[in-house]
């Protein structure tokens, strides 16, 4: 058996998670952008990078704003739809971790929409951001609340641990839930050469239509996650399956399933 790194792992999960992804998360991911566009002041005429960029939503945002934007994806099926849904946005695959094609101080504001929590080394990418930004440029990621907040993901490691396996063997990498902490945001922005850090907390929604959704949501369009539960036999997973069908019941409201998964935007100023 191959044994990959959590690189090649987020790719390969990744280049097959397009369509689940762009079905199911842009709904969710989309509701911070308001906030990652006020941290990073975006305005007319700015040059915007948008770094992890999936199917490109916060770079079609800064766009609408008059921004001159680019986005870059290591995933080429992510930087195919983002092209496919954003004709007149500069796209290209790249590393969050070096940004190697991207000249030094050429950019006024770099975001990194839910990108931080799939990176190995995640301070080489805020390093690379800053690099890459003018002296007075913002960078801003986001980030999950910790379970317990983010019901999304209470609800599946829930079940995992009681009717699963929770300990399926995938490559090492940061704790999923380590920038949940405001502190560690400060800390790794500080650390990286960042003046100002700050972090604000953003009430986000999931609506769902079926108990069933969440699984499929997590299982066809995430990475590590995913990776955890496809680990599972089939009757773990059935089990976890019937599981969620009882928890999630809870949050019916009007015939919706209505899931709380707040999130954080952490941003600095390169000064
Ligand atoms: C959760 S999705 C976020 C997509 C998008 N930013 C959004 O707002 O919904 C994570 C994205 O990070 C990308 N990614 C993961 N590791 C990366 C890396 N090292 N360099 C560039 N992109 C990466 C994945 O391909 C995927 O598109």
């Amino acid at each position: 058996m191959t044994i990959l790194s959590f690189k090649e792992f987020e790719h390969q999960a990744w280049q097959a998670a397009v369509d689940q992804y762009d079905a199911s998360f842009s709904r969710l991911t989309q509701q911070i952008i308001p906030a990652i566009m006020n941290a990073l002041n975006v305005r007319k005429g700015m040059r915007f990078l948008d770094v992890a960029c999936g199917p490109g939503y916060l770079a079609a945002a800064a766009h609408q704003k008059g921004a001159k934007v680019s986005g870059v994806d290591f995933s080429s099926s992510m930087v195919s739809r983002a092209k496919q849904l954003h004709p007149g946005i500069d796209f290209n695959e790249g590393d969050a971790e070096d940004l190697y094609k991207i000249p030094d101080a050429s950019f006024d504001a770099v975001g990194m929409n839910f990108g931080i929590v799939h990176l190995g080394q995640p301070e080489k990418a805020l390093k690379a951001a800053y690099r890459v930004l003018k002296v007075g440029g913002r960078v801003a990621f986001t980030t999950w609340c910790k379970p317990q907040e983010a019901v999304g993901f209470s609800l599946i490691l829930r079940a995992a641990e009681i009717f699963g396996n929770p300990n399926v063997q995938l490559p090492s990498a940061p704790p999923l839930f380590f920038y949940s902490d405001p502190e560690n945001c400060k800390n790794a922005l500080a650390k990286s050469g960042f003046s100002n850090p700050n972090v604000q907390f953003v009430n986000q929604i999931w609506e769902l239509h079926l108990p069933d959704e969440l699984l499929e949501a997590v299982l066809k369009g995430t990475a590590r996650t995913a990776g955890l539960l496809k680990g599972q036999s089939k009757e773990q997973l059935a089990a976890i399956r019937q599981a969620i069908r009882v928890s999630i019941s809870e949050y019916i409201q009007d015939e919706k399933i209505i899931l709380p998964m707040p999130a954080l935007v952490a941003w600095g100023t390169k000064s």
